[in-house]
């Protein structure tokens, strides 16, 4: 019996470990997250006139999770974040998180130049330039994919994922696993890196 249960054990553990970050208390993470609403907006979506910080409501829990832990580690570096979460626990980035992907986030909308480029390249790419669609991972409506910790874009403000591709693309930002958008980002121009995030301002 005891064997059997240890059995079952090790077959469930790993399955859940994954789900636990997913776990946190929306309440707390609301009350938790008074000083984050300054920037990242009261509903989560931001603030239109600072659109270089980004919306944060419907993320998966998972990736903002990875982010403020990065940002703790140095792995994601920037000088505004750092102080904001210097002094979070693992179970307030877990309340946070959970507080945020449940927050509904609102869609921008995109303007009419470059949209088309912009289009293509989120769902072909640019076999040209070897350039991957984003869609594979992203999804087709932007919503992408908490399991593959792919990180949902649709609605966001252009002018945080232009400088987020233009930081992959330099490397100053470095903590996706297995440079995976760093390979996406250096085989984009300026021009694409700008029509693709003003097409995804207004994707859903
Ligand atoms: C003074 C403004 C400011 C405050 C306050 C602030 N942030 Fe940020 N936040 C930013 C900026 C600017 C960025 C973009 C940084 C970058 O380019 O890496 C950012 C990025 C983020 C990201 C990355 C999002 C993504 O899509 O990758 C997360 C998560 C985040 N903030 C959470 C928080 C939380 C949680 C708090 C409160 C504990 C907080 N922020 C407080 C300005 C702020
Ligand atoms: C092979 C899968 C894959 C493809 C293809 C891909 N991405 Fe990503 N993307 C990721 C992953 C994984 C992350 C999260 C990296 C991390 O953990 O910080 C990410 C992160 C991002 C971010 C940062 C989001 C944020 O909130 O800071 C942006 C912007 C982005 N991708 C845009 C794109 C665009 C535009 C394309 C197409 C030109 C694309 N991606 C293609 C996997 C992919």
């Amino acid at each position: 019996m005891l064997r059997n249960f240890c059995f079952l054990m090790s077959v469930l553990l790993p399955l859940f470990g994954g789900s636990v970050l997913a776990n946190g208390d929306i309440a707390a993470g609301k009350s938790k997250s008074v000083t984050c609403s300054a920037c990242h907006g009261q509903d989560g979506n931001g603030v239109e006139s600072l659109p270089m910080q980004p919306r944060l409501a419907g993320q998966h829990a998972e990736y903002t999770a990875k982010q403020l832990r990065d940002y703790q580690s140095k792995a994601r570096e920037n000088a505004i974040m750092a102080p904001m979460i210097a002094a979070l626990s693992e179970e307030d980035i877990n309340d946070i998180s959970a507080y945020y992907a449940s927050l509904k986030g609102t869609i921008g909308s995109s303007s009419a130049e470059l949209l088309e480029t912009g289009e293509t390249l989120y769902r072909a790419g640019n076999a040209e330039t070897g350039l991957a669609a984003c869609m594979a991972c992203h999804g087709p409506s932007g919503r992408g994919n908490p399991a593959a910790k792919y990180p949902a874009l649709s609605g966001q403000w252009a002018e945080y994922t232009k400088i987020q591709l233009m930081a992959f693309k330099s490397e100053t930002r470095s903590n996706d696993l297995s440079a995976v958008m760093r390979d996406v980002a250096t085989k984009m121009s300026k021009e694409e890196i700008e029509a693709v995030s003003n097409y995804i301002q207004g994707l859903h």
